[in-house]
């Protein structure tokens, strides 16, 4: 399997576990690491809908909790398996961790973070 193959495999899989019941919008991640693991993540929302959880966000905590890293590879989906692409908060989470070269699947092919956050504020920002 190729690893966009493997990527929206795993996005599909994880989109399952997704904690919708407010907007019945189920939403998986998945990147690859550039030490080779898969992350994953699904949407949590709350009671309290402002305080809902993206998929991205479980994706980068498991990212950090299990080591750390640099992605090099992201997709995300619907609930119906469909590419979506990250809302605009979670791309700078993507960048983050990502930075401009990170690739993505969208549903117009694949775009580098670089394309889909043009312009971006990053850690270099801060950096002097
Ligand atoms: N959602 C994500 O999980 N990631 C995105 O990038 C877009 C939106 C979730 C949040 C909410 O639970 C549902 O989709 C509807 O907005």
């Amino acid at each position: 399997m190729g690893r966009w193959d493997e990527l929206q495999s795993a996005a599909r899989e994880i989109s399952g576990h997704a904690y919708a019941p407010y907007s019945d919008y189920r939403v998986g991640a998945a990147a690859l690491t550039a030490d080779g693991r898969i992350v994953v993540g699904c949407n949590v929302e709350n009671a309290s809908y402002g305080l809902t959880l993206c998929a991205e966000c479980g994706l980068i905590s498991q990212l950090i909790a299990g080591g750390g890293g640099r992605l090099t590879a992201f997709c995300c989906v619907d609930g119906s398996g469909r590419l979506i692409m990250p809302c605009g908060r979670c791309r700078q989470l993507l960048w983050e961790h990502g930075g401009a070269e990170l690739e993505l699947l969208t549903p117009l092919g694949i775009r580098t973070m670089a394309e889909i956050l043009p312009q971006a504020f990053g850690p270099h920002d801060l950096m002097g």
